[in-house]
């Protein structure tokens, strides 16, 4: 027995093509805060939207630089949660199975996520903000923004920051999988950043099945054909459980 309906599981196993969507949520097993959790301890005092952008790091560079590093330590002192490792065998079962993140923990390759496009880019990454050059290591000396050996330009993470565009063969990709997808899930996100509202809801106008899995209701629980309401580290290992017991 599976407290799953009957008519989604069937949706879902006879998909050829699904499409999952992940936000912070997924990672939060993880430890790592998302991006509407009430903020604690030393970076409190400031909004995401206010440090990830270009504005901020032309303004203060050390500031932007020293919260990613805050976020990089954190994510690399993490470790993928039982909803990454759900997905993982999901993309198994799928005949064409795309993940489109928000998320630039890497968390989804690190688990074993093989088709994964990230659009806000990856924070292990670092990248010169002048050349563009990739920077495979750098020293902080705890005083000054590490510069590029190329160029001597300022070193960034390579992530999209607000009004920055997303990369655009990652974009498309993901454009064009949810246009003919035939489940679409939105995992752990709040849906209120693009492209992710559009892509879901571009997916269902072309007849997708639209899934949520949330801890919240979001702009889109009200228009998705399923919902389901908790924890996607506990939801997505019921499901794949769900998807091996033999149909009634
Ligand atoms: P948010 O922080 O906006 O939303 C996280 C969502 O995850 C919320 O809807 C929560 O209800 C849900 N959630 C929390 N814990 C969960 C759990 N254990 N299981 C399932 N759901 C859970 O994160 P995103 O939607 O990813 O952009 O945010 C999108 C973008 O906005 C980010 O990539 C970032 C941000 O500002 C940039 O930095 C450009």
């Amino acid at each position: 027995m599976t407290d799953f309906p009957a008519d989604f599981l069937r949706h879902l196993k006879s998909a050829e093509r699904v499409v999952v969507l992940t936000g912070a949520g997924v990672s939060q097993e993880s430890g790592l805060r998302t991006f509407r959790d009430d903020p604690i301890g030393l970076w409190a005092q400031y909004k995401p939207e206010e440090l990830a952008t270009p504005e901020a790091f032309a303004a203060n560079p050390k500031l932007v630089w020293d919260w990613y590093a805050w976020r990089r330590e954190a994510a690399q002192n993490a470790r993928p949660n039982a909803g990454h490792y759900a997905l993982v065998e999901l993309e198994k079962r799928v005949p064409q199975f795309t993940l489109v993140t928000q998320n630039v923990d890497g968390f989804h390759r690190a688990a074993g996520s093989q088709n994964v496009l990230e659009l806000h880019g990856n924070i292990r990454r670092v990248r010169c903000s002048v050349c563009g050059a990739f920077a495979d290591a750098w020293t902080d000396d705890g005083a000054n923004v590490p510069t590029c050996l190329q160029c001597g330009g300022l070193l960034r993470p390579d992530v999209i920051w607000f009004g920055e565009s997303l990369p655009q063969a990652e974009l498309q990709s993901a454009v064009e999988a949810a246009r003919i997808c035939h489940v679409f899930f939105s995992i752990g996100t709040s849906v209120v950043v693009q492209p992710a509202a559009s892509l879901a809801r571009a997916a269902q106008k072309e007849g997708a099945v639209l899934v949520e899995i949330n801890a919240e209701t979001t702009p889109l629980t009200q228009t998705a054909d399923f919902a389901f309401r908790g924890k996607s580290g506990e939801i997505l290992p019921r499901l794949i459980e769900a998807l091996t017991l033999p149909s009634r």
